[in-house]
């Protein structure tokens, strides 16, 4: 047969497919998210096989070995004791709570691991939004007052970089403004610019008791059916001083992160998030899917569509096969 344009010629060999990859991952292409609580003991996540809440010293050790394997940097998440949850959220800003000793804990033992804390309420907030709670209205400006001082006091205590995770309006430059006030000029920002108000959320809002009190977040994170209006957000962020833009969730959410990256200036993060790691994970459970080959061609996925970093529970199983 004549058909001079064949394409498998590029693909058939492992050599030859290996030289004309578009994409490759790296575990220096992720983040870490750990869990952690303010106890002596580790405990395994029920709602996210495989995850574990942290105390501060094994959340040292696992930070280290992530390291070890190449992935740069983590991401915090505490689960806070409903005792000192409140209305005003004030342990957020608590200089002796439990992200800050974890920050001061984990830059003591690895200098070099960078350090990404969330700056939201919804840890610490009777409500359990990521903002204050007034007769049922999630407040703007008021809790971006806390927010600022909520990501000075994580500056303070070493974060390398805050990510605002609860899509207030104005929240990065206010951020920006109040960290350089502070002297935190070289902390840096990365922001949830296009967080969807996605069902994939709720395993983690099991692993730390978050959930909403009651409503839901559908008038702060973004509504699922809108793509033009996550462009409006990365103008926005990027003017305010965002240094990084994150897309959350990441896979069922590749188009955005593709327009992110056409569009943006500065690097765009993806965040695969515990929904997505538990399908993968349950699946692969029974037999279904092959755990390590979905769950990477998920991963390349992602960086595919755009995404330079990305958050992802996989992060060191990712690692290990890429290093092998
Ligand atoms: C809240 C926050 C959420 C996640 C990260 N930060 C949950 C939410 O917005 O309700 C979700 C992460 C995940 O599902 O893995 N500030």
């Amino acid at each position: 047969m004549e058909i001079p344009i064949r394409p498998r010629r590029n693909r058939k060999s492992a050599g030859v497919r290996a030289l004309v990859r578009e994409t490759l991952l790296s575990p220096g292409d992720f983040v870490l998210p750990l869990f952690l609580h303010d106890l002596d003991r580790d405990d395994a996540i029920e709602s996210m096989p495989g995850c574990t809440r942290w105390s501060l010293e094994s959340l040292v050790r696992e930070a280290g070995e992530a390291l070890a394997l190449g992935i740069p940097a983590v991401v915090l998440f505490p689960a806070i004791d409903e005792s000192l949850k409140t209305k005003g959220a004030e342990e957020s800003y608590n200089p002796e709570g439990l992200v800050p000793r974890a920050i001061r804990a984990l830059k003591e033992a690895h200098p070099e691991l960078v350090v990404m804390t969330d700056v939201a309420l919804d840890p610490y907030n009777s409500d359990g939004h990521d903002g204050l709670v007034e007769d049922g209205e999630i407040l703007n400006d008021e809790t971006i007052e806390v927010l600022c001082k909520q990501a000075v006091c994580q500056a303070w205590a070493g974060a390398d970089i805050v990510a605002p995770s609860d899509m207030m309006d104005g929240r990065v430059a206010a951020l920006r403004d109040a960290l350089d006030a502070a002297g935190f000029e070289k902390v840096s920002i990365c922001s949830y610019t296009a967080k969807y108000a996605s069902a994939y959320y709720g395993p983690f809002r099991g692993a730390l008791g978050s959930a909403p009190k009651a409503g839901d977040k559908k008038t702060y994170q973004m509504d699922p059916a809108n793509r033009r209006e996550a462009v409006r957000e990365l103008l926005l962020d990027e003017a305010e001083g965002a240094d990084i833009v994150m897309v959350k969730p990441a896979g069922p959410y590749l188009d955005i992160i593709s327009d992110l990256a056409e569009h943006a200036s500065v690097p765009v993060a993806a965040y695969q998030v515990s929904g997505e790691y538990l399908m993968i994970k349950a699946a692969a459970k029974d037999g279904w899917v092959n755990e390590d080959a979905v769950m990477m061609e998920s991963l390349m996925g992602i960086k595919r569509a755009g995404a330079d970093l990305i958050l992802t529970y996989f992060a060191k199983r990712a690692a290990e096969i890429l290093r092998a």
